[in-house]
């Protein structure tokens, strides 16, 4: 089937291109600007969700729909987009994607959120908040299939516009943060179960990354002195983390992604451990991209 990305020529439409043509799906990208990979069966359109007149021709022959396009943090923090630029793409370009989809009777949509919903003090959490509103109306009233996916922050570490380094974006990682993969993991099953499964009402599910640490663990954390719970499980790279910054003693949290798993099926599968593991392997170069 042929699967629209919104916004699919920047990191999560690139990571989800591969996959779905491995699934036999036609991925059709619709970005702005072109992506860096185009691989053999993707499709792209150069164009805007905010196009009116021509969204309804971009959607033609399309299924389901990835909605993933959107200014977010990053953008605010560093000042390139405002209020305005955050309401036309987040909030009025989410509205444009579920009216065209609506009128062409596409009734399967993954909308890509954020866990920022939670704090509304930013205009991109806001904006995403109305975004959620908008995709929630169409799921209720318009009966339509809806999977809203909150995923915590998941920007790669071969975003060298954001990390200029592999420890830059371990130390974010270690705030908190989900990696990329899990969250095209779960993008994946979504489809997988909006093809099989009508939804009498939208489903919103938490994305976080897996995580060694119990439950136990954080109730009692350091409780032997600071950096003793993380030694417990990584002492052999206690001095690797240090090393290159990251604090032992930070206590992580944990989010609910038990909506996630029952629905999805979904599995988070990189933790701390694997972070350590490739930081050890590779240093500050990461990982090579495949
Ligand atoms: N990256 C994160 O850490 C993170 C965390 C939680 C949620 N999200 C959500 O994920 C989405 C962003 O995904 P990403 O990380 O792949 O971002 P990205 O910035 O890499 O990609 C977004 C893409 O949207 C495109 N775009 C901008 N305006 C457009 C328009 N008018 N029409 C079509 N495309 C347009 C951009 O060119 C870009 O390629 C947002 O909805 C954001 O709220 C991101």
């Amino acid at each position: 089937m042929k699967v629209l990305l919104t916004g699919g020529a920047g990191d999560l439409g690139q990571v989800l291109v591969p996959r779905l043509l491995a699934g036999g799906d036609t991925p059709v990208i619709l970005d702005i600007r072109e992506p860096a990979k185009l691989p053999r069966g993707a499709i792209f359109i150069q164009g805007s969700i905010l196009d009116r007149d021509r969204l309804v021709e971009y959607l033609r022959e399309c299924e389901s729909i990835v909605h993933i396009a959107g200014w977010h943090g990053i953008h605010e923090s560093n000042g390139q987009k405002d209020a305005h630029d955050f309401f036309d793409l987040n909030v009025r370009g989410t509205f444009e994607v579920f009216e065209a989809a609506s009128s062409m009777g596409i009734d399967k949509i993954v909308h890509i959120s954020t866990t920022s919903v939670h704090r509304p003090d930013t205009l991109y959490s806001r904006s995403k908040i109305l975004g959620e509103h908008i995709a929630t109306d169409y799921g209720l009233h318009k009966s339509m299939n809806v999977t809203i996916l909150r995923p915590r922050g998941f920007i790669p570490y071969w975003n060298h516009a954001v990390y200029t380094r592999f420890s830059d974006w371990a130390r974010w990682f270690w705030r908190g943060a989900v990696h990329i993969d899990d969250v095209a993991s779960a993008v994946m099953q979504s489809l997988f179960l909006l093809s099989r499964q009508p939804l009498d009402r939208p489903l919103v599910l938490t994305l976080d990354s897996a995580y060694e640490y119990t439950d136990i663990d954080l109730n009692n954390w350091d409780a032997d002195g600071p950096g003793a719970t993380f030694r417990k499980y990584y002492a052999q790279h206690y001095d690797l983390a240090v090393s290159f910054g990251l604090d032992p003693a930070v206590k992580p949290y944990k989010l609910d992604i038990s909506e996630a798993i029952r629905w999805l099926g979904y599995t988070a599968t990189y933790s701390l451990a694997n972070l350590l593991s490739e930081l050890a392997a590779h240093g500050d170069r990461g990982p090579p991209l495949g």
